[in-house]
This record gives structure tokens, sequence and C-alpha cells, in this order.
């Protein structure tokens, strides 16, 4: 049985992806700090491995036996990477760089790397597809730009084969229940928007209701976790397979508004979300979503969540 280690695997993401590769047939190392990933999201049928991406050793003691890596470790709020961008500098690219160093000297030649659609940064054209410039305009995005560039320089020079799957916005959790971790310190629209379901926040501020969009509001495009965890496995498979090294950009291709967002949680919770408008958010393009024409042609992937209110159902 082939071997995968998730670095990252006890996350929010990384718990999901766990589950979709144990359910492929793989056995799985979960490494991780559990800075941010829980205890609660580990699975038993998993090995676990705490440790840091920056401490080389561990890293490197994780990386006998396997077969393949996930990499989803990282720092992944926008704002804090411009407040701190040494913390992301050393988390996201040296954390990076000791996996691929472990990687090399222990032969292993397959990595799925978490990549985000906050590479683009403001698009020239939509939808996005992973021809677009990347033009990031947060420290956050940059360093998984660095990181897409490093992967190919790995691949090149020491024929490491890279999937590097650049998500839209993540969200819901797995609809059975079986992950049971909620994020904490949510920073994005919809796990917000349940806190203030939930009595824990006051209310929501949507952030500008002025974009030269339809109701005003921004466009994202919201995939489900499920669906990028079952992503992450039609990759590792790919490659096992002897494919090429790939960029994916990962979303539905259906742009949705924070307007449309609050209507949904009001539709399926059958609630009236107290909601304030502000002003807008720094550095928020008005609308953003995917063509992920590419992942559906050569990983055969098809997101299963396509409707907002089906997603919405599993946020909270
Ligand atoms: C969505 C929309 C906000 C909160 C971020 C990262 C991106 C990726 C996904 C990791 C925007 C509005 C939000 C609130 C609001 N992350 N909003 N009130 O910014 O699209 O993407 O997460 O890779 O890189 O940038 O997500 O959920 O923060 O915002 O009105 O309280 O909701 O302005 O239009 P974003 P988000």
């Amino acid at each position: 049985m082939k071997k995968i280690l998730v670095v990252g695997g006890a996350g929010y993401i990384g718990s999901h992806v766990v589950k979709a590769i144990l359910e492929a047939g793989f056995a799985v190392k979960v490494f991780d700090n559990l800075s941010t990933g829980q205890e609660i999201n580990l699975f038993k049928e998993a090995e676990f491995v705490k440790g840091d991406i920056l401490d080389k050793n561990a890293i490197s003691s994780a990386m006998q036996g396997v077969d393949g890596v996930v990499h989803l470790a990282a720092k992944k709020a926008v704002g804090e990477s411009m407040q701190n961008p040494d913390l992301y500098a050393e988390n996201n690219i040296e954390g990076t760089i000791n996996i691929l160093v472990a990687m090399n000297k222990a032969g292993v030649k397959n990595i799925v790397f978490s990549s985000s659609s906050s590479v683009y940064g403001n698009p020239n054209y939509l939808p996005i597809d992973e021809s677009h410039p990347i033009q990031p305009v947060s420290f956050y995005g940059y360093t998984k730009a660095k990181i897409d560039e490093l992967l190919e320089w790995y691949d090149r020079l020491k024929g490491i084969k890279y999937a590097s799957l650049r998500y839209f916005n993540a969200v819901g959790y797995d609809e059975t229940g079986t992950i049971k971790g909620r994020e904490k310190d949510v920073q994005n629209l919809l796990p917000i928007a349940i806190q203030v379901l939930d009595g824990e926040r006051e209310c929501l501020q949507v952030f500008g209701n002025d974009y030269d969009t339809e109701d005003g509001t921004c466009v994202r495009d919201y995939v489900h976790v499920s669906d990028l965890a079952s992503a992450h496995v039609l990759a590792m498979k790919r490659m096992m397979d002897g494919g090429d090294s790939q960029v994916f950009n990962l979303g539905t291709g259906k742009g949705t508004s924070v307007n449309e967002i609050i209507e949904s949680v009001n539709r399926v919770f059958n609630v009236g979300l107290s909601i304030k408008y502000a002003g807008r958010r720094d550095g928020d393009p008005a609308k953003l979503y995917a063509s992920s024409k590419k992942a559906k042609e050569m990983l055969g992937w098809e997101p299963k969540f396509t409707d907002i209110d089906d997603i919405v159902k599993t946020s909270r």
C-alpha cells in the first residue's frame, strides 16, 4: 500500500484531504504542529507525527518510507501577511524548502501543493485560468507564487513531480459529519456569517456594496472543501501513474456575491442575519471566479457541490 505524508493534515482542508486519501485506499501519515490544526481532526487510521516544518530533522525523518507528499501547512491570513511578512516568509517559503530538501534526500518524487488563487491578484480577465499572469497583491499570495516557482525548479533539477492546486474560496465541512473540528479565529465570510447565526458575533459587516457587480457586493467562487479534497487524490494518482507536473485552478466556475451568501444562510437556516454595510476592505477585487476546465479535463475532477445552498448547509 502506498503511503502519503500529509503535512498540515490536522487542519481545516488537510483533515478533509486525509479522509479522501484514506478512502482512496492509501496509507496516511499526518505531520502537523497543531498550531491551527486540531487533534480532534486526526483519523485513527492514520499515523500521526507532531512536528514543525521549520524543524529540518523532524520533517526529514517523517519523510522516511513515504511515496508522496501533500503539503498544506501554511499561514493563510492575507491581512496578517502584510503586517508580519517574516512569519509568512518563514512558515510558507522556508517551510516548503525544508520539505523539498527532505523529499530530495529521501528520494520522494511526488508532491501535491496547496496553492491559492491569490497568486493571480487583481484579475485581468474572467474566468481566471492557469495562464493568467501571476501578480499577487498580498505577501501571502506572493509566498504561494514563490513556492510554485521552487516546485518548478525542483522538478527541473531533481525530477520531483508536483501538482500545484490553486484553490479559490474554500468553504463548508464534510457532510457526513466525520470531521468534527471547526476552524478557529475565522477570517472568511461564510464562517463569520455562521458565527453571527450562532450568536458568537453581533453582526456581519458587508465590506462594500458599491462595486461594479449586479448587486454591488463582491463576487467570489466558493468551492466545497470535500471537492478540493478529491482533487488532491486525483492529482496524486495522476503523478503516480507517470503524469507530469501541472498547475490546476480549483473552483466551481460560478460567481456568488456576498449578498447571495447572506440570502443563502437566511434561507438554509431560516433566519435573518443581522448585517451592517461597511466600507470596502483594502485589496478586494470586485469579482473573482475560476476556470477549472483544466482540472476537469486532465484530472477528471468534477465538483459535487455546485448549489450555494447545499454548500451553506454543510458550513456550520
Ligand atoms: C469573501 C468576500 C469580502 C468578511 C481569501 C483570501 C484568498 C483565499 C480565500 C487562501 C469578500 C467579503 C468578508 C466579512 C465581508 N485564501 N467579506 N465581510 O478575500 O475572497 O479570499 O480567502 O488561499 O487568498 O484572500 O475571502 O472570505 O475574506 O471574503 O463582506 O466579514 O466577503 O470583502 O468580498 P477572499 P473572504
